[in-house]
């Protein structure tokens, strides 16, 4: 059989960068799986490439095009990988020479098993079979990225899932992807990788990726949009700059109302996302074509400190989440005030929760509008049901944060794709009992199975009192490290597993950032809802 896919010469490459670790902001761009699936051809692929400068949005930051599933075509006899003979009769050279020549990134996807996901799916089912990378890794990531010059590649699982495989092949995520990033790094090409195993995979994955799909596929609705934000609200402490939580392809300008594009596209920008259009942009609707355009969100989604926002409350049905963008610890925030429910919120929201206070200016990022300014300690704002409300504030001062909630800590195990009590693995559990809603549970038992506090900071340092908020219906210890060093044994029992008590200790603190981390190496731990720090 003769190769259909032309390999045209070796890119010539000097660089020797680290493939999985480019450190850059969230990729933006777009992809053809969320309005094309698998219809896919050269044509459509260098049309959205067109349509994404005509429209504006390559000026406005977006510059990958992601070809997704639906290209592959079965591999000839030596093994070469093949692309769809009717679909891409020519190859992807020729795109991705194009979407070149535009200054633009073009972006590619595979397997980790053997067959795609195409494989199993109607009318896939032959090109898809055998096309994945494993047994054919290198030679396939020597023509993607040496011979075709593709920028960026997506990786999936179906194949290496026997529930989803047609060969029933069980592969083990962390070999494989480890061995996939090994590869990628053998072609000396700068690669973004995108893992998607569709459930945060284990903290491996920060030494592999660039990001990470958390959950699994998104579809064109409010009930998928909010799940995902609710299974991402918790996964603040694993990302930062340069590795990312993914949180799948954006469904902004298909059918949502403009409410919910707004929380969807906000949110992802707040919460660190890749940015990864999935409509037809040839054909974009003016408000979702000027949402995706607009220049504050996608500055907070791609600022340098790559904070991804975290929850600091819950007011009513409401979730504040707010990171620190331009200058880390100082009086300027983002703020988000998301509202998942199917009620209006009237929201107060006093400005210490937040950890900010005095005269403070209020610009709402979505209508790129200046309040008037706070002087009275409360952010006051009217939420629409499905909506967020997003603003950059800037405060005369920036207070020392107090509370930390356990849903903002690192469990040093913690993964998404095992059964966490079979693993014993510590989670976090939506329990309305909880402080913002969130506890964290199942901890104990082995070292790594604890909860970390990466970033606490004092500014002079000196003496603090932790109280720790717990909930246990026996005694269950747990130890309090600070910075590297065990600072106390306690004890914790609240009775009742939905009743929260405080149990507290002194710790000393350094000037800047500070570890605090709780752990229990033999046995289970209390449930955790928050940590407090107050300055004696
Ligand atoms: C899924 C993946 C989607 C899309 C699809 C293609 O597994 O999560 O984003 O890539 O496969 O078949």
């Amino acid at each position: 059989m003769k190769k259909n896919l032309l390999t045209i010469g070796l890119i010539a490459s000097a660089s020797l960068a680290n493939a999985q670790n480019l450190n850059q902001p969230p990729v933006m761009g777009w992809s053809s799986w969320n309005t094309f699936d698998v219809h896919i051809s050269e044509e459509l692929i260098n049309g959205q490439a067109d349509a994404m400068v005509a429209q504006g949005l390559k000026d406005a930051g977006y510059n990958y095009i992601n070809i997704d599933d639906g290209y592959f075509g079965l591999r000839d006899d030596e093994g070469n990988l093949m692309t769809h003979p009717f679909r891409f009769p020519n190859g992807l050279r020729g795109i991705v020479d194009h979407v070149h020549s535009l200054g633009l990134k073009a972006g590619i996807y595979s397997d980790a098993g053997s067959n795609t996901c195409g494989s199993g799916q109607g009318t896939d089912d032959k090109w898809g079979m055998g096309v994945g990378l494993f047994g054919h890794e290198k030679m396939d990531c020597e023509f993607f990225f040496n011979d075709l010059g593709f920028d960026f590649i997506k990786v999936d699982f179906c194949g290496g899932q026997a529930l989803l495989d047609r060969a029933k092949t069980d592969l083990d995520e962390r070999q494989r992807y480890t061995s996939i990033s090994n590869s990628l790094k053998a072609t000396g090409k700068e690669v973004s990788f995108n893992v998607c195993r569709w459930a945060y995979p284990g903290t491996w994955i920060h030494d592999v990726a660039d990001s990470w799909r958390t959950t699994g596929d998104i579809w064109c609705d409010w009930t998928s949009v909010r799940d995902i934000l609710a299974e991402n609200l918790y996964l603040s402490a694993y990302s930062s700059y340069g590795h990312y939580n993914d949180m799948d392809m954006l469904e902004v300008g298909r059918n949502m109302s403009e409410i919910e594009d707004r929380t969807h596209f906000g949110m992802w920008c707040i919460m660190n996302s890749p940015l990864l259009i999935g409509c037809d942009m040839r054909t974009i609707p003016a408000p979702a074509l000027e949402l995706m355009k607009n220049k504050e969100l996608i500055a907070l989604n791609q600022d340098r400190l790559g904070e991804q926002a975290y929850v600091a409350a819950k007011i009513g049905d409401c979730f504040v989440l707010v990171r620190d963008i331009e200058q880390a610890q100082s009086g300027i925030r983002a703020v988000a005030i998301y509202n998942p429910s199917d009620d209006a919120a009237h929201v107060i929201l006093p400005l210490e929760t937040i950890d900010l206070a005095g005269k403070t200016a209020i610009r709402d990022l979505f209508d790129h509008k200046d309040l008037k300014a706070i002087t009275n300690g409360n952010l006051v704002c009217d939420v629409p049901a499905h909506g967020t409300m997003i603003y950059r504030l800037e405060a005369e001062k920036r207070l020392e944060r107090k509370v930390y909630e356990a849903e903002t800590a690192f469990i040093s195990d913690y993964q998404e794709l095992e059964n966490p009590y079979a693993r014993f693995s510590g989670f976090y559990e939506y329990k309305p009992f909880a402080s913002s809603g969130i506890l964290a549970v199942n901890l104990g038992r082995t070292e790594e199975n604890d909860l970390c506090w990466k970033r606490i900071y004092s500014k002079e340092g000196g003496e603090y009192t932790a109280i720790i908020y717990l909930s246990s219906k026996e005694d269950r210890n747990f130890t309090v490290e600070v910075n590297g060093k065990k600072a106390a044994r306690l004890t914790g029992n609240s009775s009742a597993w939905d009743r929260i008590v405080p149990v507290e200790t002194k710790v000393i603190l350094k000037p800047g950032l500070n570890e605090i981390r709780l752990y229990n190496a033999g046995e289970r731990m209390p449930n955790i809802d928050k940590l407090e720090i107050i300055k004696l």
